[in-house]
């Protein structure tokens, strides 16, 4: 048994990608901060950031009863995907924006400024990415840009790269960012 894992920043679109490729596949998915809730892993709401403090051994251990639970293959998605096993993986996919589409998905949200300008300097320096390639190996961390594409589009994309031994691609938003020399825009460094 093997689980597909769909990571990135709030706003790349996993949920909606997530779902739509449940739909294609016929398999089920797991949203990772729905596991946290349910297992009580979530620690305290840190209310300056207005996001979840997770318990990350906690979290841990719920995966690790999902996986004892289930025999058939599954989607998993959400932030925490390096909590994941990486025996059980044999493809992740991180979901990448163009810093400012992602700024504009979360300002949609109604996220304040503080919050916004952390998830888009994340993204930017692709922190879910380097954390999956940590995890799970650079030749098992895909990239999708969202930016401009259909969710149809990106789930197409994703059935390609499950049944395709492809080299993965990275994105690097620092890179285009520097040479259009407006990086420091982004960066509160
Ligand atoms: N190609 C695309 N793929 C996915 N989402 C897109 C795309 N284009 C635009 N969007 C928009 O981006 C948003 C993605 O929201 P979604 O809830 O799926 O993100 P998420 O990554 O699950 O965020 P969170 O981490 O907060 O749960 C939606 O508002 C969606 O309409
Ligand atoms: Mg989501």
């Amino acid at each position: 048994m093997s689980v597909i894992v769909i990571g990135g920043n709030p706003g790349t679109g996993k949920t909606m990608i997530a779902a739509e490729l449940s739909k294609k596949l016929e398999l089920p998915v797991v949203q990772l901060g729905t596991i946290a809730e349910e297992n009580g892993c979530i620690r305290e709401h840190d209310d300056q950031r207005s996001s979840n403090v997770i318990d990350e051994d906690c979290l841990v251990e719920a995966i690790h009863n999902l996986f004892y639970e289930n025999d058939e293959d599954f989607i998993i998605e959400g932030h925490y995907v390096d909590l994941v096993p990486s025996r059980k993986v044999k493809e992740i996919i991180i979901l990448r924006t163009h810093p400012d589409v992602l700024r504009e998905r979360l300002l949609e949200r109604g996220y304040d400024k503080a919050k916004v300008n952390e998830n888009v300097e994340a993204e930017v320096m692709g922190v879910c990415q380097m954390d999956a390639i940590f995890s799970f190996g650079e030749d098992a961390v895909y990239e999708i840009d969202t930016t401009s594409i259909s969710v149809d589009e990106c789930v197409n994309t994703i059935i390609e790269i499950l049944g395709s031994n492809k080299k993965p691609e990275h994105i690097d938003w620092m890179d285009l960012l520097e040479e259009q020399g407006i990086l420091e825009d982004y960066i509160s460094l």
